[in-house]
């Protein structure tokens, strides 16, 4: 089979399994498999793709059938147009998260040397492209779960202005470990526990550990709020939900609360006085 059949065959087969995006998305897994770009296989459509190849490319359609999150089939994920390794143990990176890192560039231009606390980091997306960015800048990730932060780690070979720290942001020893700073980011787990079940079932193939807020989906934003007031000099910007607004207006007096371009709640924002 050749490299332009087999993408139709991958397209034809996601396309059928419902999929969206599936013309992206079996160029994608074709890239992923053979370890070319998609523009190195327009060149060569006519090239064959080889038994072993196809057969891999055939299970990994299999599996995103079967609900598994492309980007977990990838095993990276780009944010910020920059490339994050993702697997089961983290969130996948979101591009209404941008948004943190458009607000921490505005709010931190002309700083010079600014210390930078992500909170509940993940992948590491919001603040090793905050220190990417910011080469004279030091950033501290917290994670808390051992696959989160192998994952973490991973992401952050390389990036010499930042730390990967293993704690629990609930754990007031690890906070006051941590260096006063500038600015205090987070995307915390903000989803309502009785909400669960109801989310997409691709959502649910993502850690809970990453979703799961309690019984009123703000647990993390009250330590968020008193975390903000010890180790902060600064401002803090926390993603929350389209529907958390209000509440944390009212829970974090002198927020401000800043809408995405859907006009939804997407981020709340705290600066000092
Ligand atoms: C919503 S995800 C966000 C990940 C990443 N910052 C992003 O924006 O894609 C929340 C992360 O917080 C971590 N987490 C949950 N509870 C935590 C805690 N008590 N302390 C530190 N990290 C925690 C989860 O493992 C998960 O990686």
């Amino acid at each position: 089979m050749t490299l332009l059949q087999a993408s139709k065959l991958g397209t034809e087969t996601l396309s059928l399994a419902g999929i969206e995006n599936a013309a992206n998305e079996s160029i994608w897994i074709l890239e992923s498999v053979i370890g070319k770009t998609r523009s190195e296989i327009i060149r060569i459509p006519s090239e064959e793709i080889g038994e072993d190849l196809l057969e891999t490319y055939k299970e990994k359609l299999a599996e995103r059938i079967s609900g598994r999150p492309v980007q977990y089939i990838l095993g990276k994920w780009e944010f910020y147009g920059r490339e994050y390794y993702v697997n089961e143990g983290v969130l996948i990176p979101r591009p209404e998260t941008e948004m943190l890192v458009d607000f921490a560039l505005e709010y931190l231009k002309g700083r010079k040397n600014p210390v930078i606390v992500d909170l509940c980091a993940g992948t590491g997306c919001i603040g090793l492209t905050v220190a990417s960015l910011i080469p004279d800048s030091q950033v501290y990730l917290v994670e808390k779960y051992d696959e989160a932060f192998a994952v973490l780690e991973r992401n952050a070979e390389g990036v010499t202005n930042a730390k990967a720290v293993k704690g629990d942001i609930f754990d007031e020893k690890l906070i006051s470990s941590l260096p006063q700073c500038d600015l205090l980011l987070s995307n915390p787990p903000y989803i309502r526990h009785a909400d669960i079940p109801s989310l997409q079932s691709e959502v649910l193939r993502e850690p809970l550990t990453a979703l799961d807020a309690g019984e009123d989906g703000l647990e993390f934003y009250r330590t968020l709020g008193k975390i903000y007031g010890k180790i902060c000099k600064g401002a803090a910007a926390f993603e929350c939900g389209e529907d958390q607004g209000a509440a944390l207006r009212e829970l974090l007096p002198g927020s401000e609360i800043i809408k995405d371009c859907f006009g939804n709640d997407r981020m709340v924002v705290l600066k000092e006085l």
